[in-house]
């Protein structure tokens, strides 16, 4: 990934119900795919429509990714699904500490072992942190903080080029959030993450790392979020479903990278 370029992703959740809804979807997207040259896409459909999504998409340059991945390479386990078929299917990336993965039981210590098993099989990896909700005391950075540093113990700065964070607080995600978080806001979580990749990886390295921002993104917030919100792009749920919304946020991005 180069690393001037943005990039979104497109988290479809567990919809839509059928293929057929599924590839109609993947080609709206994918028409409007071809007039982006430097804006990326990655669209992250249920695991069972990846293959199908990944013949459909061959010479459209969407990347294709998983919601989630299993914690082990291989074994007994039923119902899992592995890094290493996400990979064999045709997906580069797989996000991971998803809020609702997180609301399931899955803590900063698993996800810390799913992105190494990730990283190990060559897929990249969206990592998801995020607030509940803000106190008065500003306490919500030393959280942050925590998470990034769990999820990412003895990740070595080899694979900082295969990470991706994305900030996604809680009170501002899918229906029910409480309000959409301002570009103040969000500017000054982005340099917050980038100071603790930072001290982390190193000045030269952090860089690589992208920083997208998720909860509540469309096309009436996302100019104001992409040119004062420090993020290199957006991780879309709900709007990701809406390929004309989700075009446009693509659109707007586009125009936003020098
Ligand atoms: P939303 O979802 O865009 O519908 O708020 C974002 C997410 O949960 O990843």
């Amino acid at each position: 990934m180069s690393k001037h370029t943005n990039i979104i992703i497109a988290n479809w959740k567990m919809n839509p119900p059928f293929l057929r809804e599924a590839e109609g979807l993947f080609k709206a997207i994918k028409k409007n795919k071809n007039k982006l040259k430097k804006t990326q896409i990655v669209v992250c459909p249920p695991f069972v429509f990846i293959e199908k999504l990944k013949n459909l998409g061959k010479k459209s340059k969407i990347f294709l990714g998983a919601q989630d991945c299993f914690i082990l390479e291989n074994g007994p386990w039923t119902g899992m699904t592995s890094p290493k078929m996400i990979k064999s299917v045709g997906a580069d990336f797989v996000i991971l500490g998803h809020s609702k993965r997180r609301e399931m039981g899955e803590t900063d210590d698993v996800i810390n072992q799913k992105i190494k098993i990730a990283l190990k099989n060559k897929l990249n990896v969206i990592l998801c942190i995020g607030e509940e909700g803000r106190g008065q005391e500003g306490d919500y950075f030393g959280f942050l903080e925590d998470q990034i540093n769990i999820a990412l113990k003895g990740i070595g700065s080899k694979f900082v080029k295969n990470i991706l964070v994305a900030y996604e607080p809680l009170w501002a995600i899918g229906k029910g959030s409480k309000r959409v978080i301002n570009s103040d806001e969000l500017q000054q979580i982005s340099i917050f993450i980038k100071k603790v990749l930072a001290d982390k990886y190193g000045v030269k390295n952090f860089s690589h790392i992208k920083i997208l921002y998720g909860g509540s993104v469309d096309y009436r917030n996302a100019e104001d979020l992409i040119q004062k919100g420090g993020v290199d792009g957006f991780l879309v749920g709900r709007e990701s479903l809406v390929p004309e919304n989700f075009n446009k946020i693509c659109n707007i991005v586009e125009k936003t990278v020098s």
